[in-house]
Formats: C-alpha cells, structure tokens, sequence
C-alpha cells in the first residue's frame, strides 16, 4: 500500500480556457504595417495554442475571434478576419477532425456571409462526432446578444404554450445559449495588457479565473499558455463558499 509520501499528487480535472485574443493591430502597427497584417500572424498563434493546449490539461478551447462589434471596424479589415476563418478551415479541418477536435462555432448565424456560413456549418459537421478536444470559436458573437437570444427563444416557447413562465430556471435559460452543453470556463486570458471582458462570455464566467498577459497575441504560444495556467492552480477557487481553512477553523 502506497504511504502518504508516496503518493502523487492529484492530477488537475481537464480544464476550460478562454481566451481573448487581442493585439493583432498593435502588433502590426510596432512594424509599421498595416493593422489587418497582424491577423494571419494571430492565426499562426491560433495554431500553436491548439497544438500546446492537450499536453496542458485542456479538453475545451474558446477562442473569441469576431464579437458582434467588430463589424464597426474598417470593411477591409472585417473582410480579412471572414477570409482568415475560411482559410484556417480550409487548411486545417481534416487534420484537426484526425486529432479527434469537435469544432463549434459560438454565435448568430444570421448575419454571416453565406460562404463564411457555409464553412462554418461544414465544420461543425465534419467534427460533430469527435471527443477528444473541443474548440469553440466564438465569431460574430457577443454575450449580451446570447443571453437575449436564449430569452426571445424561451419567450417563444412560453408564448406557444410549450413553457410556463415559472419553469425558467437558471439551467434552462443556459440550455439555450450558444455554449449549451459546454462547461463554464475555469480560465479567462487577455493578452496584450487590456484587462475587459468585452462581451465575451458574459454568462459563463459567473465564477472563471482571469490571467491577463502583457504579450500581444501574434507573440502568444505553449511559454504563455503554461504561464497562464500555473497561475490559475495557484488560485483558490470558492464559488460564493468560504475559504477551506476558515471552515476548518470554524470547526
Ligand atoms: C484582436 O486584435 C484580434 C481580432 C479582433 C481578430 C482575431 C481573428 C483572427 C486571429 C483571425 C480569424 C479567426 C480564426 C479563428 C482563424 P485587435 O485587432 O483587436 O488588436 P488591437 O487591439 O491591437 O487593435
């Protein structure tokens, strides 16, 4: 039988991290080019987080890439981020439906240029079936516009006799989000200094962790992500309990 000293630690429950991936356009302009450059830079660190993620304890990925705001930026620069998605499906979807990834994308629909709808479906279609790692991208989503999205569905079915008012519950209203199905985050990471939330997630990280990092995200990579996370296991989480001690304390 294995004594005290001899056991290992607990290994760490596989982990939700969520990232805001900011600081393309000042990662560009630092070089004097134009901001859309930093984007495909920014997709390249897409790919090294998705790769580093696994070894580091992460089952579920979110990425924000376009909230429902960025469509005020430039149109050339909107139409460079809906040509990047594309691409990044178009290069890497079989090899991520090999790795056993289930891809989801997090957002309206509607509103999305058809071909971009379109690859975004295929997608989802594609990985439905995977387990192993789940990557949600969220695009042309906003938090508030999900919460109010999942309100007009539930108002819809109350409207049509399918739902009594009294039966809203927290669990219900989350049933109808783009997230349903999909744990809370653990791990909320800005990079690039900015310390917002920007309307990602609203919902969701009633109780998640947050580690901003001063690296602007075409920098980003495996270093940061450990760096991250490290710092989230120091943390103790209590979700609206006390602190272990104190209730030992209390006896
Ligand atoms: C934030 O930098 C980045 C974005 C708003 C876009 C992220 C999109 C991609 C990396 C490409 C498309 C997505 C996928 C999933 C392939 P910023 O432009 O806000 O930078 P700034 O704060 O320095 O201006």
């Amino acid at each position: 039988m294995a004594t005290i000293d001899q056991q290992q630690p607990a290994p760490h429950a596989p982990l939700h991290v969520a990232i805001v991936m900011d600081g393309n356009g000042r990662w560009a302009k630092r070089r004097g080019l134009p901001r859309q450059v930093g984007h495909p830079k920014g997709v390249d660190a897409i790919r090294r987080v998705v790769e580093a993620a696994p070894a580091q304890g992460v089952r579920w990925l979110t990425l924000y890439a376009f909230s429902t705001e960025n469509w005020r930026r430039p149109a050339g620069e909107v139409a460079e981020v809906m040509r990047l998605l594309k691409l990044y499906v178009n290069s890497d979807l079989d090899k991520l439906t090999r790795e056993g990834v289930k891809v989801r994308i997090l957002g309206r629909r509607t509103g999305l240029p058809p071909d971009v709808a379109e690859i975004v479906e295929r997608a989802e279609r594609q990985t439905a079936h995977n387990d192993k790692f789940f990557l949600q991208v969220a695009f042309n989503y906003g938090g508030r516009a999900d919460i109010a999205d999942a309100a007009r569905a539930l108002a819809a079915e109350a409207a049509a006799g399918r739902l009594q008012p009294g039966d809203i519950t927290e669990d219900l209203l989350q049933s109808r989000l783009s997230t349903a199905g999909i744990p809370d985050p653990d791990l909320v990471i800005r990079t690039s200094g900015e310390q917002r939330l920007s309307n990602f997630l609203l919902w969701e990280t009633a109780y998640s962790e947050f580690v901003f990092q001063d690296v602007l995200w075409p920098d980003y990579g495996a270093d940061y992500l450990r760096a991250a996370i490290e710092e989230f296991h120091k943390r103790e989480r209590r979700y609206g309990g006390a602190v272990a001690d104190d209730v030992l304390a209390a006896g």
